[in-house]
């Protein structure tokens, strides 16, 4: 017990230390990482999406918990645009990811901004406000989209 407790306080010593590249063994997992995030994403996103395209029937909790899902996923992929990944095989990021890095962090930023807003519209329970925000955040994925993944 006492061994366990000891080796976690090296690590929250060390870890908290290492870079953020330092979080993926290979590139590979960087990349897979990333992609696995974005689909998730996405498909949580496409179930608030069904509900606001009348596909499905509006179910406000629902809506919530999938919007709470995309502000959460939204802060967690772009750590894994890690230098060195441009050129891994299935990679679809642009080399404009890191030759326009602030522009590719701003269109982050934005983003996640816009799917917080989600999040709390999504809480409201009005279909209208989440109609709204819905297609802000939409906007906001393509944006980034158009300037950096390959289509
Ligand atoms: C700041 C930029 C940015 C934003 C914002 C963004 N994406 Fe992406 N997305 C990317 C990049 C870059 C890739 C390619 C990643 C790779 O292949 O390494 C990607 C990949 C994807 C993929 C493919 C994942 C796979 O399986 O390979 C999907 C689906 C996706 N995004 C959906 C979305 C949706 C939906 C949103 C908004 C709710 C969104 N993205 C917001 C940059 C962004």
């Amino acid at each position: 017990m006492k061994r366990v407790f000891a080796a976690a306080a090296t690590c929250a010593a060390l870890c908290a230390a290492l870079p953020a590249a330092a979080q993926f063994a290979k590139p590979e997992d960087a990349v897979r990482y990333r992609q696995n995030v974005m689909w998730l994403m996405s498909n949580h996103f496409g179930r608030v999406g069904a509900m606001v395209q009348g596909k499905v029937p509006f179910d406000a909790k629902a809506a919530a918990d999938n919007a709470d899902l995309v502000a959460m996923f939204s802060r967690l992929p772009y750590v894994a645009y890690v230098p060195g990944t441009e050129s891994i095989a299935n990679t679809k990021a642009l080399p404009e990811v890191w030759s326009q890095r602030d522009k590719f962090d701003a269109a982050a930023s934005n983003f996640q901004d816009k799917a917080a807003k989600l999040d709390v519209a999504a809480k409201s329970g009005n279909l209208d406000q989440i109609k709204t925000a819905f297609g802000d955040a939409a906007q906001s994925c393509k944006a980034c989209h158009d300037n950096f993944r390959a289509k």
